[in-house]
């Protein structure tokens, strides 16, 4: 206890606060969040707005430099994303080396940390220096253009993880399309013969990337910034916002909700699960968020947006038992009390299901977008006044106090 005291006060005050609840590590521009209200703005711009009349790429460029792009700038930028898109023919190895039924999430936070060994520019350790400094335009190009490279190469790397699960060939990004069409495209999801994207669907999802570009400080968002903040290249913090999104209270849930979704099967089943979460014997994925103490605003955009999918595709078999989860857990004290409303999850795995999608592939179709947000809180880090300074939390210390060593014989 003499030990725990000292460290405990060496360093003035030190605030225990699980989850990070309460804590905010750092002053940000980007993304403004009113959880009590419902509000969501990128850059001060209202989601709605954007989600009616932008497109992921233009609120892309807005979330990462700041304000939204002239055409001139757009153009710029749009041309950029796309001529990077392509990726060395020798990935194909790797994409091959991964077992037949591999996570396609396991396989994109690889493809993210692989694709930063190709680009020995960015990595500070191999040109022994920061990547970016201070005032020096030649560094920022240098940084903007990993910027490029990664929004680029995303949808090319995700479709790649797609398709070699079917143990297709791969599809070359073709010009002339928009960056959800090339995607698109490039999957072929459907398994046409030269397929080209259906353009409400393509909208749909170029919706639905745009909503999921950012959400301010989220566990990936801070996994970025946290392994960013030791100075490594961008594309290994990438893989690591990558590998925390992967889980299922973060952007795992989208599969999650599909899983319990047919695992509830009809609406009049759904009563008992609900009695089964309250004893806290199941979880009712897509409700519930760390900053929405009411219904997330993204969820209302994303159910206008599956109106408009189902309309091409035919309802989905599960959205019945959706609607009567929603509506129960909505009505039901426990949940009022606790002021849980469905998240952007609740509604997106449905649209990625009517749109033919694999389950265990939405979560990808969420990373792709959101590697936009992440590199937008990366690139604010690496500008920051008086540079970066490496996230180091502490802990505090329960266990044994000091202890002597005793040899393996001697120990009973
Ligand atoms: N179902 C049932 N009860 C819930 C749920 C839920 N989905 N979410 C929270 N609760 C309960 C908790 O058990 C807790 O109850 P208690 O006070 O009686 O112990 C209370 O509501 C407060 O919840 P916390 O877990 O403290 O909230 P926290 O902010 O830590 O967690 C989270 C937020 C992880 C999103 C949680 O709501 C959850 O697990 N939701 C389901 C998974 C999900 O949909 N994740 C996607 C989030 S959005 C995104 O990442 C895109």
């Amino acid at each position: 206890p003499g030990e725990r005291q000292e460290n405990e006060t060496e360093k003035g005050l030190r605030v225990s606060d699980k989850g990070f609840l309460n804590t905010a590590v750092l002053r940000s521009e980007i993304t403004y969040i009113d959880g009590d209200a419902g509000v969501l703005r990128y850059r001060g711009y209202p989601i709605e707005q954007l989600a009616l009349h932008s497109s992921h790429l233009e609120s892309a460029y807005l979330l990462i430099y700041g304000s939204l792009p002239t055409k001139s700038q757009f153009d710029m930028f749009r041309t950029e994303i796309l001529r990077h898109s392509v990726i060395h023919a020798d990935a194909e190895q790797f994409f091959r080396s991964f077992r037949y039924d591999a996570h396609p999430m396991a396989i994109l936070t690889s493809a993210f940390a692989y694709l930063g060994s190709y680009y020995s520019e960015a990595n500070p350790s191999l040109q022994g220096q920061t990547l970016y400094t201070k005032g020096d335009k030649a560094s920022l190009a240098v940084m903007d253009k990993q910027i490029y490279r990664l929004i680029g190469k995303a949808t090319t790397l995700a479709a790649m993880a797609y398709r070699v699960r079917q143990g297709r060939e791969f599809v070359t990004p073709p010009t002339g399309l928009s960056y959800t069409g090339s995607f698109l495209y490039q999957m072929d999801y459907l398994g046409q013969e030269n397929y080209f994207p259906n353009p409400v669907l393509e909208k749909a999802l170029d919706v639905l990337f745009l909503l999921h570009a950012d959400h301010e400080m989220n566990a990936s968002a801070a996994s970025v910034l946290q392994t960013g903040s030791s100075l490594v290249d961008p594309f290994s913090a990438v893989a690591a916002g990558c590998a925390s999104l992967y889980g299922p209270l973060h952007g795992g849930a989208n599969e999650a909700v599909i899983r319990m979704l047919i695992s509830i099967g009809k609406p009049g089943n759904v009563p008992a699960f609900l009695e089964a979460v309250k004893k806290r014997e199941k979880v009712l994925s897509g409700f519930g968020h760390r900053v929405y103490k009411t219904s997330d605003p993204r969820s209302f955009l994303v159910r206008k947006t599956a109106d408009e999918v189902f309309q091409i595709t035919g309802k989905d078999e599960l959205l019945e038992t959706a609607m009567a989860l929603h509506d129960a857990a909505m009505k039901d004290d426990y949940f009022i009390s606790r002021k849980l409303a469905p998240n952007v999850d609740f509604w997106s795995g449905l649209i990625y299901r009517a749109m033919g999608f694999p389950n265990d592939y939405f979560p990808v179709l969420f990373a792709v977008p959101r590697v936009v947000g992440w590199l937008a809180h990366w690139r604010q880090m690496m500008l920051q006044t008086g540079g970066v300074k490496i996230w180091r939390p502490r802990q505090i210390y329960v266990g044994s106090g000091k202890r002597d060593y005793v040899p393996l014989d001697e120990r009973v």
